[in-house]
């Protein structure tokens, strides 16, 4: 898979994407990350950006010309997929979404500033509008960086089968169910039986039991769907 990211703030990428399973998936060779600076993309000395709103408003909008000639450019060297915006009012994030687009080849993720982006670019570029949930960020980054982690843990092979992301929690439509580790008692605090038993039967339906009272509990509006 190939991701290329667009925005005026590469550097918010080092830190999430320079640890962990990201790392891990980019040194294996099974994600490719390409962070643009849209600034390589003005033709004007300031390197402008962005552009007063037309009727007045407050606040700047991203003009169109430097997010064109970037996009442009990517496409001529390659297809896209998806050409995706990262903007409060996209499709919610969800685990099926993540698992989507984690079949894919080519991403192209561009992060918003400002007031927003010139319309024309979602109207004409854009193939898919994404949030990350219903506040609003400074920017696009963290957004996008979230959604590149979400999709890039489920590409084969970047995970080990012991970290396996089916059995993540929402994988089927549950929440995952508590997990322990040793000591077995802790200030009197047990482990519960069942998971020292070694009955391999009884700890599925004990797990299962414990996802769904979890999800009921926690969000029963996962068990409508
Ligand atoms: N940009 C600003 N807020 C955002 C959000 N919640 N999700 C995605 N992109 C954003």
């Amino acid at each position: 898979m190939r991701i290329d990211i667009i925005t005026i703030f590469p550097e918010m990428f080092e830190g999430p994407f320079s640890e962990s399973i990201i790392k891990r998936a980019q040194n294996k060779g099974l994600v490719e990350i390409n962070i643009h600076q849209l600034r390589d993309y003005t033709t004007d000395k300031h390197k402008k950006v962005d552009d007063y709103v037309f009727s007045g408003a407050a606040g700047m909008v991203m003009m169109i010309e430097p997010v064109a000639r970037c996009i442009d450019h990517l496409k001529s060297e390659r297809d896209y997929d998806e050409v995706i915006y990262m903007s409060p009012d996209g499709e919610i994030l969800d685990q099926p979404m993540a698992n989507t687009l984690s079949l894919k080849g080519n991403l192209i993720m561009l992060c918003g500033h400002y007031k927003g982006i010139d319309e024309r670019i979602r109207e004409h570029y854009i193939t898919k509008e994404i949030s990350i949930g219903n506040y609003v960020l400074s920017g696009g980054e963290l957004a996008a960086a979230v959604l590149v982690d979400s999709i890039v843990r489920l590409i084969p092979g970047v995970l080990g089968d012991e970290t396996s992301a089916l059995s993540d929690s929402f994988q089927d439509g549950l929440v995952s169910p508590p997990v322990y580790t040793r000591p077995r008692e802790f200030k009197g605090w047990k482990v519960p039986d069942v998971l020292l038993s070694g009955n391999e039967k009884l700890i599925a339906d004990w797990k299962l039991e414990q996802a769904i009272k979890r999800t009921k509990k926690r969000r029963p509006g996962l068990l409508d769907d």
